[in-house]
């Protein structure tokens, strides 16, 4: 291996700190050097955003339901063996995320409670008030923090992978001092995020913005499905600028209505997302409104303040009373189903390069992902690459530290980046 010349050398380098990135590294064996990387700081990723909650086989008769709402959900087009694999996984994840110490809702016997959303046949999605991904999360970074075989960076930005003939070699980043540095890797996890960013209303950090898509495609390692972008119905309709509000599906599942201008119901609230928010543009322009109207007064005082304490709060610094009062909701990008092409093992079409998370697409969502699959989707796939970097027999890089040169103006890079992304999705909407 000619790894004497970088600036830097890591048996794996991961791109990104949300679920997927932190979990993949606490699932490598502590004798690996690993290097975390991310953007901005290590809490700013989507997963910590997260608010109903993630999915969990409940019990052997849910197979075969939650089986076929992840299909139903996803227009059928999801890849069975990568459904099969989650689902199959998903109670082995929620002991380890217990074990790790997340606190999930749980009943005056301390059994796990769970909640409903869309398209959900059955409560089969365990919470944590209405911030199971803070509390995933955060408990995941913390422990990362204490490994001492895991160096985090944060403010430091993926410019671009290298690769030989054979094997991806490592990444080429900048950290605070914006000065690119290459860093050798035995094996390299994009974990880094969607496409939000690219979009004026989305429910994601503006900071994530498809980079490493538009660097797989550029070095020709395939990627899928660029236009499969989910809309989420319901984000807080506000005048301020900046990401969207999310008003958690699992507020619907619990009871909350969808009413027009004239405060009627004019569609079924549990149908799949796209379904839902397909009903509510097309209710506005029947209106002639910016927004409808979502009353979560059916859940009841005493329900809202205990499972959505944060979205009561939000809602209550914008001026709205959703105990009292029906609120204003509008549809928003929200997540991406399409992303660079990875298989069981989260392995890309590039040796040695991983992808898991929202930046990959494995098949599992389909053309429209079913609520509360992501984290548990992130998770599974996280550990299944931690595995195959672990055991996988790995082809070598041999090549020489890469030029840096192209990388010292960042602004022009990123600009043409986000560009390629939005034509790709183009391409893909027209099936080019
Ligand atoms: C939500 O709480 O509605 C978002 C969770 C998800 O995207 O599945």
């Amino acid at each position: 291996m000619k790894m004497a010349n970088m600036d830097d050398y890591f048996d794996v380098v991961i791109v990104g700190t949300g679920a997927a990135g932190l979990y993949c590294a606490l699932n490598l064996p502590a004798r690996y050097r690993i290097l975390l990387l991310t953007k901005q700081k290590a809490d700013e990723s989507d997963s910590f955003l997260a608010q109903g909650g993630i999915c969990m086989q409940h019990g052997e008769a849910d197979y075969r339901p939650f089986f076929d709402d992840t299909m139903r959900a996803g227009h059928y087009e999801n890849n069975p063996a990568t459904v099969d694999l989650m689902i199959r996984s998903s109670n082995s994840i929620i002991r380890d995320l217990v074990r790790r110490g997340v606190r999930f809702a749980r009943d005056d016997h301390g059994a796990l409670r769970f909640t409903r959303e869309g398209a959900h046949s059955r409560p089969r999605i365990l919470f944590h008030e209405d911030i199971t991904g803070h509390e995933i999360t955060q408990t995941l970074l913390n422990e990362v923090l204490r490994c001492e075989n895991i160096e985090l960076r944060e403010h430091t930005t993926l410019l671009d992978f290298f690769a030989d003939a054979s094997a991806c070699g490592g990444v080429i980043a900048a950290g605070p001092d914006g000065e690119p540095r290459a860093i050798g890797a035995g094996a390299v996890v994009l974990a880094c995020g969607g496409i939000g960013g690219l979009y004026k209303n989305s429910t994601n950090f503006p900071h994530i913005t498809g980079d490493a898509i538009a660097m797989a495609l550029r070095h020709g390692v395939a990627c899928e499905h660029l236009d499969y972008i989910q809309i989420h119905p319901t984000t807080l309709y506000s005048h301020r600028k900046g990401r969207r509000f999310l008003i958690s599906e699992s507020v619907r599942g619990e009871g909350a209505l969808l009413l027009d201008k004239n405060g009627d119901r004019f569609t079924n609230e549990l149908q799949p997302r796209d379904v839902v928010s397909a009903a509510i543009r097309a209710q506005m322009e029947k209106d002639g409104t910016d927004h409808v109207w979502e009353d979560m007064r059916p859940i009841g005082e005493a329900a809202i303040r205990e499972h959505f304490p944060n979205i009561l709060e939000r809602c209550e610094e914008e001026g709205y009373d959703p105990i009292h009062e029906p609120i204003p909701v509008v549809p928003a990008q929200h997540y991406f189903m399409g992303g660079i092409t990875a298989d069981l093992s989260s392995r890309t079409a590039l040796p040695r390069l991983y992808a898991c998370g929202e930046t990959c697409c494995n098949g599992v969502h389909g053309r429209n992902r079913l609520a509360s699959n992501s984290l548990l989707e992130s998770l599974v796939f996280a550990q299944r690459a931690a595995d195959d970097i672990l055991y996988g027999e790995p082809p070598v890089f041999t090549g020489d530290k890469p030029d840096l040169a192209p990388y010292r103006e960042q602004e022009p890079l990123f600009a043409a980046y986000r560009q390629e992304v939005l034509t790709a999705i183009e391409r893909s909407k027209n099936h080019e």
